[in-house]
C-alpha cells in the first residue's frame, strides 16, 4: 500500500526502514522522504512506523519456529 504518494513510499518501505533501526518519524523522514511534501500521509506513516517497531522483522521467528515445526 502506498503511504506517501508525493514520495511514493509505501508502508513496506517504512517497515523495513523500522527494520534497519530507524528509530523515529524524523529519521524516518530523513531516510524515506515520507511526509516531506504536503504532509498529507504523516498519521498514516507514524502509524506504520509505530506497528512495525511494535513486531519483530518478517522471517525473524522462522528459526524459532523451526524446531516446533520439526516435531510435529
Ligand atoms: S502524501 Fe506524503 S508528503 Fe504528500
Amino acid at each position: 500500500m502506498i503511504v506517501c504518494v508525493c514520495r511514493r513510499v509505501s508502508d513496506r518501505d517504512i517497515q523495513h526502514a523500522a527494520h534497519r533501526g530507524c528509530g523515529s518519524f524524523e529519521d524516518l523522514q530523513m531516510e524515506l522522504g515520507v511526509a516531506t511534501c504536503c504532509g498529507r500521509c504523516a498519521d498514516c506513516a507514524r502509524s506504520v512506523l509505530l506497528a512495525a517497531q511494535s513486531r519483530p522483522a518478517q522471517g525473524a521467528g522462522a528459526s524459532a519456529m523451526a524446531p516446533a515445526l520439526a516435531l510435529a
